[in-house]
């Protein structure tokens, strides 16, 4: 190696431990929502969107695990019917308001903290309105699905001083915090270039095609919906942020590539022979949280997955270049015979690779490889935390007590903020963007905030 590239390399990595160190004494963003509470009062928190997510992992796991730190104040959504609902499931008793009254829901029930767990496309909306009237915001991914969106929301945190935390459980779990601790030590010296592949099941993927996920106007598609998490993952694993982007992506497996289709699998004429038939009535939660509530709102939960008004993709392929260098391939597929995750870093000295999939051809095989150049590669998988709980796999139960607990530390920066929760939108709005053009997409194109990196 050159003097040079050494130089290159050992300032590489003292900045990086340097921000590690920084970040184990820095006050979390926890810990900042956790003193807007009055003092010695519990965190006072709104539910926007009380749904499947909203009212199991926000509503139910906070109320059951940390009712000594926060306290439900109100609930939101566009179907009354399922807030009502949300509040038994949830065991609270909290007023519950129309979404078109939830500006009145502020005033009157006076949240510190609004959580927004809507259909993705309103996420921003609720936000910033949110942070406008005075309260900090925890929101789920992705925090916008257009560029418009991602500009407000940075200007209106600033302008209101207000904190936003998007809730990037991804970033947790051992796969991910043994990937991240890799790349922000010294083995692979500089990283140029990483990959990641995604599979969506018949069973996983399809569920994204039963209901809003399918049509980008809701979801900002996969690109945005379930993308949001790998590349945020991808920009915090890598410490960097993107400045362009090339993408491919069709609809090729869901929608319009059938030879029959229907509005939902209850009213389905074709159940017998339809390989994706699904029968909703198998599940009280999902009975009584929408099929319940359905001459509401219209929401079928069991939609038909050849939809012809479907085009969100289901097949994409993205390249990402960042500000540091490192060029990403990325693709997803959501029609896949199994599930799982497949991620790479090829860096100056050597590359890793995770298998995170199953391998029922070698069961034993571990999850990691890490090859040094000339050297012998080492494999393991990482053991799992003793004490994880909540979803997941743990990773939702991690994030929580980061968000809600006191004195919590965050070595490794999970608890994501606004910028981070723009930066990953922006990837899957810019991949969007290229499909849709023909064209690579500039990032400092969609948005006007100083790009300055530290690199
Ligand atoms: N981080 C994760 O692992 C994870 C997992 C699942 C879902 N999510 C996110 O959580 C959010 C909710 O997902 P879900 O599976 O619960 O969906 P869902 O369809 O079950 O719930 C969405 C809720 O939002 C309500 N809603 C729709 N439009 C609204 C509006 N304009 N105003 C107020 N309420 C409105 C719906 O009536 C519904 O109750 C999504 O953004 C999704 O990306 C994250």
């Amino acid at each position: 190696m050159d003097l040079k590239s050494h130089q290159l390399d050992r300032r590489a990595f003292l900045e990086k431990s340097t921000k590690l160190a920084m970040a184990t004494s820095a006050l979390t963003l926890g810990s900042h929502l956790q003193a807007s509470a009055q003092s010695g009062k519990k965190l006072k928190l709104a539910l926007v969107g009380t749904g499947s997510r909203g009212s199991a992992t926000w509503g139910r796991a906070v109320v059951e695990r940390y009712s000594d730190q926060v306290e439900y104040v109100a609930l939101c959504d566009i179907n009354p019917e399922r807030a009502e609902y949300a509040k038994k499931y949830m065991g609270v008793n909290v007023p519950v308001y129309h979404a078109t009254d939830f500006e009145r829901m502020i005033q009157e029930a006076r949240p510190d903290t609004v959580i927004v767990t809507t259909t993705d496309c309103f996420h921003a909306h609720y936000a910033t309105r949110a942070m406008e009237l005075g309260c900090d915001v925890i929101c789920e991914k992705p925090l916008a699905t257009e560029a418009e969106q991602c500009q407000k929301l940075l200007d209106t945190e600033k302008a209101t001083g207000k904190k936003l935390i998007v809730t990037f459980n991804a970033r947790h779990g051992t796969t991910s915090e043994a990937i991240k601790k890799i790349i922000a030590g010294d083995e692979l010296g500089r990283i140029i270039s990483a990959e990641f592949q995604e599979y969506l099941d018949i069973s996983h993927g399809a569920s994204y095609f039963r209901r809003w996920h399918g049509k980008i106007r809701f979801s900002g598609s996969l690109l945005v919906h379930k993308a949001s998490h790998h590349f945020d993952q991808m920009n915090w694993w890598l410490d960097a942020e993107p400045e362009e982007v090339h993408a491919f992506g069709k609809v090729a497996f869901y929608g319009k590539n059938h030879s029959f289709r229907s509005r939902n699998c209850r009213s389905c004429p074709y159940q017998e022979k339809c390989d994706f038939y699904w029968d909703i009535t198998q599940s009280q939660r999902m009975m009584d949280l929408y099929v319940a509530h359905e001459e509401v709102d219209g929401y079928l939960r069991d939609g038909c997955v050849w939809d012809n008004d479907i085009d969100s993709y289901d097949s994409m392929t993205v390249e990402v270049k960042y500000r540091n260098g490192v060029i990403l391939g990325y693709s997803l597929n959501a029609y896949m015979p199994y599930e799982g995750q497949f991620i790479a870093f090829n860096g100056e000295k050597g590359r890793l690779d995770v298998f995170n999939y199953p391998r029922p051809w070698e069961p034993e095989s571990p999850d990691f490889r890490l090859s040094l150049n000339f050297k012998e590669p080492r494999t393991w998988t990482p053991e799992p935390p003793k004490d994880a709980h909540g979803g997941h796999g743990g990773m939702d139960g991690s994030l929580k007590d980061l968000i809600f607990l006191e004195n919590q530390k965050d070595p490794l920066e999970q608890l994501a903020g606004s910028r981070a929760g723009v930066m990953s939108s922006l990837i899957g709005i810019a991949a969007r963007k290229s499909i849709e053009t023909g064209e690579r997409v500039k990032i400092a194109d969609l948005i006007d905030i100083p790009l300055a990196w530290r690199f």
